[in-house]
């Protein structure tokens, strides 16, 4: 495998792992703050990144390259408010999709077709997370301070996500 592209998914595996661990404080935080929807919500996506995260180590590994597991940084855990937590989910998926796309522009650039072949279930993947963290920020938007929202808003969460899934 080209040692840029090597290098190229081994920070992608680094990327994924921080959203994991980020997703996790955020459940964590929302299940202290009594946000149990959102709890369970930021749970799964913890889960969802590590997925992503595993299925590259194991395509590199497939693929004769070498992994590099990183160390991380320490997540942030305390947020002021749910559109805090959910401006951050935001800015998470935009930044890993600004990632792979680099990594396929790389792919072509050293044409390494397989590579960028596997790829693109992540920009589908992106889409679709990027979708739902927008619709999810923009909900809570309108919502504003209004505690009553925020008690629906955590109530409902899980079917605004899937909602905004079966548009795709
Ligand atoms: Fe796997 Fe949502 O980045």
């Amino acid at each position: 495998m080209n040692s840029t592209i090597e290098n190229l998914l081994n920070n992608q595996i680094k990327y994924e792992a921080t959203a994991s661990m980020q997703y996790l404080a955020m459940a964590s935080w929302a299940d202290a703050n009594g946000y149990n929807g959102v709890a369970e919500f930021f749970y799964a996506q913890s889960e969802e990144e590590r997925l992503h995260m595993t299925k590259l180590v194991k395509f590199v590994n497939e693929r004769g390259g070498k992994v590099s597991i990183p160390l991380l940084e320490k997540p942030k855990g305390d947020f002021n408010s749910l559109n805090e937590l959910f401006d951050m989910f935001l800015s998470s998926e935009v930044f890993v999709t600004e990632q792979i796309n680099h990594i396929i522009f790389e792919c072509l650039q050293h044409k390494e077709y397989n590579v960028h072949n596997f790829m693109q279930w992540y920009v589908t993947e992106q889409l679709e997370e990027e979708a739902m963290a927008r619709t999810l920020l923009d909900k809570l938007t309108i919502i504003g301070d209004e505690k009553a929202g925020q008690y629906l808003f955590d109530r409902d969460i899980n079917v605004i996500a899937r909602a905004n899934e079966n548009q795709e």
